[in-house]
């Protein structure tokens, strides 16, 4: 139970747990819609004894949230729980005749109505059968009432870890789950069947020969993925960046010089490619965007930055001169896992900045730069963005050497104001309060507008991404100069517009654009960079930002961004680490 409340952040609009009733040998199912806490309080008041169980939380994508449609299904003798999609699951209930065996609404049962179907004593048969009739993807974990104490398991795509351990032999959708009982694990391979008994692991591929597990280590720290003390994870994160940011780059520097020869990353992946083009979803896509202005701005590059569901749809221009660079904290979005397939399909090499040792994306690209960030369990994403970024500062640095755009001392003199970072974070952490502050004046807002200039636009992207999907205030980033072409209309007195300046070159101009809404009525909360402060803090909310070169200004703005969206929500009183409708880990289309 404990280990499925972490999983929450992968889904948490039902939860439901199977276990094998050690007196009457039945599988027991409790569920319910609602989260890891309800199903725990239905436990607690029709107690079961055993030793052999699975669970789920859930994201419905096929049904609505309900008792029924939580899983563990049960027909027959098959009790399973499902993450995927199983996308031919309404031929399946014409083809074998299903519907009236099947009480919900959802994909996952048509599954466990088959298993059933074609169980007959020999559970492998009866997977290796139902799998072969399924379309889409799959991580599936199976009960079979007359295999005492034995739990099976397959996937595609959808992923699987496992390990075994003093405690026992268990599995999960992601090693958080695990962290707690081993620091070693490995990642089951698509289409094999891994049967784990309490002190026994098999893992078996489809023709039945036995494969050894490839046992990872995962180094980070078994309570690294508590709330040590703070009320939600969020915050937890946000103040953990200084740190996080010293664990990505510390080892990658050497001698004052960006190196990945640690990571296995070669200079030609670099110096070889003519273009560059970065896929990734959300918020690590905003962290393609800075990179995308870098690349530009120091490396005359073509570079572009692709939403990863729209890429392969959009006759995306990719050959084996392009470096496709796929960002992402879980390494398991699957929109994001496509593209590198697609990408290598047609001849790219393919770069992963990656959060999670080990997940699919990381294993699918040529190469992978972890972030180091250690384990990220808040929905809203805050240290593993700032860490892409870091990753970023040190790709664009060690590419514009390699390719002779800079000398030496130019590399040295960037990765210099990079390894500035923690200490200029923490100074915005040491302020926090005077952004709790800010956050009042925004907090009754219904709409709100982020605008800036350059890199300041996309930082607010981020920042405008992070405040709805956890305050749900509507917010809208728009890049100043835009503004006035239409979306000015809706700037009344109710409508807080936050501005960030920080690119000196770009400020006089997005002064005028701040002094455009202010004279529209508009409430605004500007954060600057502390040097070109001057007396605004007399005409507006302000917010001040440690100095660092324009182009690293991204990083300290970001956090104070986080802290913003942060105070909205926990004034509000939501549940911060678990906005509605939302999951961690998206692993559908
Ligand atoms: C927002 C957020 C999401 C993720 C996106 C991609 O706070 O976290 O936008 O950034 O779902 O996830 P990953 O990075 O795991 O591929």
């Amino acid at each position: 139970m404990d280990a499925l409340e972490l999983l929450e952040y992968r889904g948490y609009d039902s939860a439901g747990i199977a276990l094998r009733d050690e007196e009457s040998g039945k599988t027991e199912v409790r569920k319910c819609a609602g989260r890891v806490s309800d199903l725990r309080a239905i436990c607690m008041s029709e107690k079961v004894v055993s030793q052999c169980g699975i669970g789920h939380t859930r994201w419905a994508t096929h049904g609505g949230v309900n008792d029924c449609n939580a899983h563990p299904h049960q027909v027959g003798k098959v009790t399973l729980v499902h993450n995927g999609i199983i996308e031919n699951y309404r031929e399946l209930i014409a083809d074998y005749d299903l519907a009236d065996t099947l009480k919900s609404e959802t994909d996952s049962e048509v599954v466990a109505a088959l298993l059933n179907r074609f169980y007959e004593g020999n559970p492998g048969e009866a997977i290796k059968k139902t799998v072969s009739k399924l379309k889409g993807t799959f991580a599936l974990v199976i009960l079979f009432e007359d295999q005492k104490d034995v739990i099976y398991s397959t996937r595609n795509v959808s992923p699987i870890v496992a390990t075994i351990c003093k405690e026992g032999a268990m599995l999960a959708s992601d090693l958080t789950a695990l962290c707690r009982f081993t620091n070693r694990y490995f990642v089951v391979p698509e289409y094999h069947i891994l049967k784990l008994s309490a002190d026994k692991l098999t893992l078996t591929d489809f023709d039945g020969n036995e494969v050894l597990p490839k046992y990872l280590t995962v180094d980070w720290e078994l309570n690294s993925a508590g709330k040590n003390g703070y009320p939600f994870y969020m915050e937890k994160e946000i103040m953990e960046q200084p740190e996080a940011i010293e664990n990505t780059i510390k080892n990658r520097i050497v001698g004052g010089m960006p190196d990945f020869t640690a990571d296995g990353v070669p200079d030609t992946l670099f110096t070889e490619c003519e273009h560059i083009c970065i896929v990734a979803c959300g918020t690590a896509m905003h962290a393609g965007l800075v990179a995308q202005a870098l690349v530009k701005s120091i490396l005359h590059m073509h570079i572009e930055v692709q939403m990863a569901s729209e890429f392969m749809y959009s006759d995306p221009v990719i050959d084996e001169k392009t470096l496709v660079i796929a960002v992402s904290q879980s390494g398991e979005t699957i929109d994001t896992l496509e593209a590198v397939k697609y990408a290598k399909n047609r001849g790219a090499k393919c770069l992963a900045i990656i959060n999670v040792k080990g997940s699919s994306i990381a294993r699918e690209s040529d190469y992978v730069l972890y972030t180091n960030a250690g384990p990220e369990i808040a929905v809203a994403s805050t240290k593993a963005y700032t860490t892409q970024l870091a990753v970023f500062y040190l790709i664009v640095a060690r590419m514009a050497h390699s390719r002779g755009v800079f000398d030496d001392a130019q590399t040295q003199s960037f990765v210099r104001e990079l390894q500035r970072t923690p200490e200029v974070m923490k100074k915005v952490l040491e302020r926090r309060r005077d952004i709790h502050v800010v956050a009042k004046k925004v907090l009754g807002a219904k709409d709100l507008f982020m605008i800036g200039r350059g890199l300041d636009y996309s930082i607010l992207l981020e920042g405008s991404l992070k405040l709805k999907e956890v305050s749900y205030i509507h917010s809208e980033a728009y890049a100043s100069g835009e503004l006035k072409h239409g979306p000015i209309a809706l700037i009344t007195q109710d409508t807080p517009v936050v501005a960030t300046v920080t690119q000196e070159k770009l400020m006089s101009k997005e002064l005028s654009n701040i002094k455009e809404v202010k004279s529209r009525g508009a409430d605004v909360v500007v954060f600057i960079k502390e040097s070109i402060v001057g007396d605004l803090a007399k005409e507006y909310e302000i917010f001040t930002l440690p100095d660092m070169q324009d182009e690293f200004m991204v990083l300290p703005a970001s956090v104070a961004l986080q802290l913003l969206a942060y105070y909205v929500s926990s004034d509000k009183g939501f549940d911060v680490d678990k906005p509605r409708n939302l999951a961690k880990v998206v692993t559908v289309e």
